[in-house]
């Protein structure tokens, strides 16, 4: 939320955004599962094209160090991390107040409460997320992908989590903001869920709403929020099919 340029309308008379799209219309998303081969799980999002985000999952495996163990359930490690060329103004390396804050509420937050961490007693599972170009929206992509990639490292889940934001710009309620309506728009709100369940697993506001407001954006959020859950069903159904259709190649 910062200082617009002057004359700069985020909704034209028409009722269209900077990008063409309509008020509740997401960006268009693509995801991939299985990406990396040295990871035990990963996948890879592009969200609006211009959100490119890697996630890869290790574990459940050994803890280092060791006092870090739970003898009665893993522990969960996240680390949401932006690379020095993903934003325009080059992004010093390491972590900084934004990524700890951003790691902490989708290891404790959002991802947590989807899994069976009790299975695995003694052991850590990291995920790491990298934001390698950002349009706004990287930690509701963010979450997308590392549970996409937990699913694909085989982790037990009660179900996956499936994240988006809304937001309001010239005094509108909107789906899924892009940068400039990021910058120049009045409040944006994150919601990540476990749609089986009707669970909100992260919520969290930026800039001023009514209460009405608010409501009305995490009802719209949550609506964005499951056609993504349905996208990363079909982006695991697709990689499962693969591997079916490789089995029967080499039989
Ligand atoms: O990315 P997300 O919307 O989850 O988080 P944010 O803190 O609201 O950041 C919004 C956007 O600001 C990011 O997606 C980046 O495009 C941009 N940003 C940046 O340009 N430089 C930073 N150091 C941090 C964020």
């Amino acid at each position: 939320m910062m200082g617009r340029p002057e004359g700069l309308k985020l909704i034209d008379e028409n009722g269209k955004r900077i990008d063409g799209r309509k008020k509740y219309e997401l960006r268009p998303i693509k995801m991939e599962v299985g990406v990396l081969k040295n990871a035990d799980g990963s996948a890879y999002i592009e969200w609006g094209g211009k959100n490119k985000v890697l996630a890869a999952v290790y574990g459940p495996r050994e803890i280092h160090p060791k006092h870090l163990q739970r003898p009665d359930r893993a522990i969960l490690r996240v680390r949401y991390n932006m690379a020095p060329f993903s934003v325009e103004e080059r992004k010093k390396p390491g972590p900084d107040r934004r990524s700890v804050e951003i790691s902490k509420v989708i290891r404790g937050g959002a991802l947590e409460p989807a899994l069976l961490l009790h299975m695995f007693p003694r052991t850590a599972i990291d995920v790491f997320i990298e934001i390698l170009q950002a349009d706004a929206g990287t930690r509701v992509a963010g979450i997308t992908a590392a549970s996409l990639a937990l699913a694909d490292a085989g982790i037990p889940m009660k179900d996956l989590v499936a994240a988006c934001a809304a937001g309001k710009i010239d005094g509108e309620i909107v789906l899924d903001l892009n940068k400039e309506e990021d910058n120049y728009g009045e409040a944006d709100v994150p919601v990540a869920i476990m749609p089986l369940k009707n669970d909100i697993t992260l919520l969290q506001m930026d800039g001023y709403l009514t209460k009405e407001e608010f409501l009305e954006a995490v009802r719209l959020a949550i609506k964005g929020a499951k056609a993504v859950y349905q996208k990363q069903r079909e982006a695991l159904k697709e990689k499962y099919l693969k591997i079916a259709q490789e089995v029967e190649g080499n039989e």
